[in-house]
């Protein structure tokens, strides 16, 4: 059985969000294409974790068998939002671009998840490159929208494109190499006319695609042996 972990960061609702309609789909072609996955949904976008500070910053970097009460406690929802991520083969994100960048609110779930000991190692050891990813072997599948366009490289706003580059960066903390990162994005929102709405026609094709090239790979269980299961995380 695989595990799907949907995360959806856009602030507006379901029937306002291109990347919401997006992750929608994805997980409507997956569960179609292997019925025995287990979706996990993550909104960030409706509940957006905290904001890291000094006590999860202490807590984190304190050995866990010496941490006190207080460190554990402050420490729960990233060790949640950590599993999640543990139990997951493939991560699919409804990402906006929000001021050249990603949400608040995803970042905010990066910065949780992002912890020592638990999704990274650090060693001096390595010389210049101390930090190692823990995990390995998931997919991240990014369902991206934009107002305006043109933020591919060579793109005409190519050197405003603050998202794509984070999320590639942070991917390994995720146990995603950068091989293993698809993106699909929707461009010309804030435009409406036909560029916009080809832009979605192809945007739904190929997350349609990804989905079901996925899912096959992971589909090989008997019939007898499936069953949606699902979970809701706020
Ligand atoms: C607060 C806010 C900031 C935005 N900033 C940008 C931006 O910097 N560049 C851009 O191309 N579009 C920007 N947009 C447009 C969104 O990316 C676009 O509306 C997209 O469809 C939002 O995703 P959603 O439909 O899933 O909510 C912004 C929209 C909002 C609401």
């Amino acid at each position: 059985m695989s595990t799907l972990l949907k995360i959806d960061a856009s602030a507006q609702l379901q029937d306002r969000s291109l990347t919401r309609k997006l992750t929608a789909l994805f997980e409507r072609t997956f569960v179609n294409v292997a019925p025995h996955t287990q979706v996990v949904s993550r909104d960030v976008g409706q509940t957006p974790p905290p904001f890291i500070d000094y006590r999860f910053i202490h807590a984190a970097f304190t050995l866990p068998q010496e941490r006190e009460a207080w460190m554990g406690d402050h420490l729960a929802i990233s060790d949640e939002l950590i599993d999640e991520v543990v139990a997951a083969d493939i991560i699919v994100m409804g990402v906006p671009m929000y001021n050249y960048g990603m949400p608040a609110s995803l970042k905010a779930w990066f910065d949780q998840v992002a912890r020592i000991g638990k999704t990274f190692s650090f060693d001096l050891n390595r010389g210049d490159f101390p930090i190692e990813p823990i995990l390995s072997g998931k997919h991240l599948v990014v369902l991206s929208a934009r107002g305006e366009f043109g933020f591919v490289p060579g793109g005409v706003r190519a050197d405003k494109n603050a998202l794509d580059p984070a999320l590639a960066a942070c991917a390994h903390y995720l146990g995603v190499s950068s091989k293993a990162i698809e993106t699909v994005t929707i461009e010309y929102q804030e435009f409406k006319d036909d560029r916009h709405r080809a832009s979605v026609a192809e945007a739904q094709t190929r997350t349609a695609e990804i989905a079901h090239r996925l899912a096959s790979s992971f589909a090989f269980k008997p019939s007898s042996e499936r069953g949606v299961s699902h979970h809701s995380c706020q």
